[in-house]
């Protein structure tokens, strides 16, 4: 029987001595989430270098990392946070996120254990994958509130869920209100179309085989008819930006495997953008730039959005620009333009 309590009644009082999560999530851009595995000496090393040059940069404890490797990810991650300023914290240039290994894995107890004493003042965020419900959050969130104070931070670990089960995308709201550390969710495509049993072996983006086609002109049945592409996505992302606006949090689109195809991953990202997400993963540093670019308004919509904002005045009624009707609701289009610019310029 569906519970008729909100997730939020299930949140109790932190552990004392915890910091208290914020009501509202202070907006930091992170319009790249830089995936790197701690355990790859090669990659570590580049760490310190790509400090300021990236809004977020994450050590990934989870999948892409091997079995074997997990001790040396985590020790990798306390080593490169400890090491590398600028990273991580309240006036840091990058922030520094990690995604730990899911709660039904050997390895996602000894993760948070392990981390939050050794690095909890740097990390910013935790991305929790394979959320199934509110319980899960509920679980991390209170390990959270006991380690923190345990280890006298002062300031809350957020949390981040990446949506990538069926069931997590039915239980997507109550996972975003589960609790006040919730930062944002990310789309998973690849665990997700494995959970719902999809038919695409590709790590996000696009499919050929999943289109529409023009319907046949009678008098020619030869004739070329014209294919048009379709975002196996738009569904989940559509949701999760809904369920994230309902809680004011942030939802980012997720990994984009075809590193080599730019394009596409340009559309990917800005297929996201469009639809209300404020960033995405990369996986290669050459997505960093496709990131920024793409998630950052351009300089064409920042200047219409202040040409309208200044015709708008008191920003009531309508008025005509260019020939197109403007008022209240085109105002407020405008303004999540020129407050994302002022928020990425700061
Ligand atoms: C990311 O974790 C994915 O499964 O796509
Ligand atoms: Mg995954």
């Amino acid at each position: 029987m569906p519970s008729s309590k909100s997730p939020k009644d299930f949140f109790r009082p932190l552990a004392v001595g915890a910091p208290t999560p914020p009501t509202e999530i202070p907006a930091r851009p992170s319009r790249a989430i830089h995936f790197f595995d701690p355990s790859n000496e090669k990659m570590a090393a580049k760490i310190p270098q790509m400090v300021g040059s990236v809004d977020v940069l994450l050590g990934n404890l989870e999948d892409a990392v091997k079995a074997d490797n997990k001790e040396a990810a985590r020790e990798g991650l306390v080593t490169i946070a400890s090491e590398t300023d600028g990273l991580g914290g309240p006036d840091a240039k990058t922030q520094l996120w990690t995604r730990v290994n899911s709660l039904d894995s050997p390895w996602a107890l000894d993760d948070l254990t392990r981390l939050v004493p050794a690095i909890g003042h740097k990390l910013d965020v935790i991305m929790v994958p394979k959320v199934q419900g509110a319980e899960d959050i509920h679980y991390v969130d209170r390990l959270l509130a006991q380690l923190e104070a345990k280890a006298g931070l002062d300031r809350p670990i957020l949390v981040h869920a990446i949506l990538e089960t069926a069931r997590g995308v039915a239980n997507v709201e109550e996972i975003c209100g589960a609790s006040p550390r919730m930062q944002g969710l990310s789309l998973g495509p690849a665990d997700l179309a494995a959970d719902r049993r999809m038919k695409t072996t590709r790590v996000g983006g696009g499919h050929p085989g999943y289109l529409v086609r023009q319907d046949p002109v009678a008098e020619q049945p030869d004739a070329h008819r014209a294919i048009f592409q379709q975002d196996l996505w738009h569904y989940t992302i559509a949701r999760m930006v809904d369920a994230c606006a309902t809680h004011g949090i942030y939802p980012y689109y997720g990994p984009f495997g075809d590193i080599a195809d730019v394009v596409a991953c340009e559309d990917q990202f800005r297929n996201a953008f469009l639809l209300g997400c404020v960033g995405t993963w990369s996986l290669h540093p050459k997505q960093i730039a496709i990131a920024n670019k793409v998630f950052s308004p351009s300089v064409e919509d920042i200047t219409h959005a202040r040409r309208v904002v200044a015709a708008m005045g008191d920003g009531t009624g309508a008025v005509m620009l260019d020939g197109k009707m403007e008022d209240d609701a085109s105002l407020k289009q405008c303004l999540v333009m020129v407050e994302l610019a002022e928020q990425l310029a700061a």
